[in-house]
């Protein structure tokens, strides 16, 4: 779905999208971390980052929908959390990456391939980073889908903490990778 799509979702759905719940990869990883400064991109109305900020992350969060930053900037203050809710259409390289910043990096159910590359710069040296796609499937829209593969690719060098294509807790096919950047890189 393009941009445009999720914002007629989410404002037709207002007050149903709030997912509680992070995704359990992201749980899972951040289990082992320290917390730091966290970016959740495509964050939807912010599972992820609310979640994260409620362990004591610093956490900045975008979207392209306005409604879905609405909704996650509500949430925040009902859960009195802080989470730096931006609204940048990504495509439109409407947020920029600050290189050697971030500790976590969150691309959850949303690819963007263009992003790869400045997300890794992103982060820190010792910086993990989690990546949730769509996987391509026969006789479906794969414009916004992996093919099999791919994603770890686009990791090679890096220690791979997770590597998994397969189903979702939805039963949606996925690609999933957990990177840790190396700390020491020959540019
Ligand atoms: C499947 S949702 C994933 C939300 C969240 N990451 C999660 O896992 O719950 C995809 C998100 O990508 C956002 N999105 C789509 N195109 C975008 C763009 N060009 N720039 C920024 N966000 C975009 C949508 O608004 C939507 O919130």
């Amino acid at each position: 779905m393009d941009l445009a799509g999720w914002e007629q979702r989410y404002r037709s759905e207002m007050d149903a999208v709030f997912e509680p719940s992070p995704t359990p990869l992201l749980a899972e990883t951040v289990s082992h971390l320290p917390p730091g400064r966290a970016l959740d991109l495509a964050s939807g109305t912010g599972r992820n980052a609310l979640w994260l900020a409620q362990r004591g992350w610093s956490v900045t969060a975008v979207d392209g929908s306005p409604t879905a930053v609405k909704i996650l900037r509500r949430c925040a203050e009902q859960m009195n959390v802080v989470v730096d809710a931006q609204v940048a259409d990504l495509e439109r390289a409407g947020f920029t990456i600050e290189p050697d910043h971030w500790d976590l990096i969150a691309m959850c159910y949303y690819l963007q391939r263009d992003l790869f590359e400045s997300s890794k710069q992103g982060l820190v040296p010792g910086g993990v980073i989690v990546v949730i796609v769509l996987l391509a499937e026969p006789g479906k829209d794969n414009s916004f889908r992996a093919q099999p593969g791919e994603l770890r690719r686009c990791f090679e060098g890096w220690e791979i903490l997770h590597d998994r294509e397969g189903s979702d807790t939805w039963q949606h096919k996925v690609a999933e990778i957990v990177a840790r950047r190396p700390v020491s890189e020959v540019r």
